[in-house]
């Protein structure tokens, strides 16, 4: 029998990455899109095209709406659930700390509550993922591992910090298979455009064919251990094919920093990031994280699991996709197609 997984935040980064994942594994996919007044399924159109047995079915949802996740629950069955949806940008979490603690908090209790209940009335478990987050570690020294301890230094990642626990608790109460993957920044060319790596290539790209001129950035020093979306959702799935539950960190245990990214990034198109990088107060943080580096040893042990693309590899990629875009960009002024970049300035 085909296995059955619902993901929250089917449309983000991840979600799309985990949808494809499991098509090729053979689950019937079910995800989570809220209602927005422009079309938000970008990410994920492409899965669309093919053949309509593999299409993903999609539900109306919010994680602020718990009556509507347990009809989601009940409707859809899921063998497995990803909690990936939630208010993920650090930076924002602090202009909208309250909507965050309701959506990236809250939302996971009650996705567990609806699942608890649901399973022990018709005595069908379902196995858990929470997308939890290295950002917890926050001010702990590195290199971070499972037994490091946590630090928050945003609403965000109190609010994960909560959604933590409320896994574990869970787990340690009601038997549930749930698991916490801690995972470390992991981008992609699908990453959003208003995190750092994504800004930094999307302007290389604009740059590049004319049409920015500079980038505006915040603390250069900060470094996090990037690696390959496409990598960290394999480590996801694994997590729940498990024949216990336990929380993971998934990281590469390489570390960069803002500025390597530039430089290298700037580099790949003959440029020198010197010549466009400037900083700018408002894009720094009013507590920062300044040095995240997981410590993956025990995770690879246990999951067998190892990233297989590394960070020149990952900026390339990244690179090649965005003057890519900012080619066909060019093209649409040209021919008086007006273009411009999202964002309201302080991400
Ligand atoms: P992302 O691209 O920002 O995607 C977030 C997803 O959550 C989107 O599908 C978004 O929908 C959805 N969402 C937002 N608010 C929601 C709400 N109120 N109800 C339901 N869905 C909602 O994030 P990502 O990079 O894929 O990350 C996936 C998860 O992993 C997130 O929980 C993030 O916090 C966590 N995480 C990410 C990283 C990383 O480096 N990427 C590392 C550690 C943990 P829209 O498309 O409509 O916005
Ligand atoms: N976004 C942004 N914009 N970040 C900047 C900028 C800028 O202009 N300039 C410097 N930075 C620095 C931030 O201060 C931070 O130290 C670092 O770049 C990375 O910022 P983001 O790319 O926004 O990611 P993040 O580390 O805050 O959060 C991401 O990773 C977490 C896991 O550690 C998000 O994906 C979170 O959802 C995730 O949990």
């Amino acid at each position: 029998m085909a296995k059955t997984a619902l993901i929250t935040g089917i449309t983000g980064q991840d979600g799309s990455y985990l949808a494809e994942l499991l098509r090729t594994k053979g689950y019937s996919v079910h995800g989570i899109v809220r209602r927005a007044s422009t079309y938000n399924t970008e990410r994920i159109d492409h899965l669309f095209a093919d053949d309509a047995v593999t299409q993903p079915i999609l539900h109306y949802g919010d994680l602020s709406d718990g009556s509507g996740l347990r009809r989601i629950i009940e409707q859809v069955q899921p063998d497995e659930v990803y909690n990936l949806g939630a208010q993920s940008h650090v930076r924002v979490s602090f202009d909208q700390a309250e909507y965050t603690a309701d959506v990236t908090g809250l939302g996971v209790l009650r996705l567990l509550e609806a699942i608890r209940d649901y399973s022990q009335r018709i005595g069908q478990p379902m196995r858990f993922y929470q997308a939890s987050s290295s950002e917890i570690f926050g001010a702990a020294k590195p290199p971070q591992s499972i037994n490091t301890p946590f630090h928050p230094r945003s609403p965000y990642a109190v609010a994960k910090m909560y959604a933590f626990w409320q896994t574990v608790n869970h787990r340690e109460s009601y038997g549930m298979y749930a698991c916490n993957g801690l995972l470390f920044n992991h981008e992609s060319p699908r990453r959003g455009e208003t995190f750092v790596t994504r800004k930094i290539t999307r302007a290389v790209g604009r740059i590049k064919v004319g049409l920015q001129k500079q980038l505006l950035l915040g603390n250069l020093d900060a470094k996090r251990d990037w690696g390959h979306a496409q990598d960290y959702v394999e480590a996801m799935y694994l997590m729940l094919q498990q024949d216990a539950p336990g929380d993971y960190v998934i990281a590469t245990g390489e570390a960069y920093s803002v500025r390597e990214f530039a430089e290298r990034a700037f580099a790949l198109v003959d440029l020198d990031y010197r010549d466009f990088v400037q900083t700018d107060p408002r894009f720094f943080r009013p507590a920062e994280v300044d040095y995240l580096l997981g410590d993956p040893t025990e995770t690879n042990r246990l999951l067998n699991w190892h990233p297989k693309i590394g960070f020149d590899q990952l900026v390339r990629e990244m690179v090649e996709a965005d003057l890519e875009l900012a080619r066909q960009e060019r093209t649409l002024l040209d021919a008086n197609h007006l273009v411009g970049l999202k964002g309201i300035g302080n991400e």
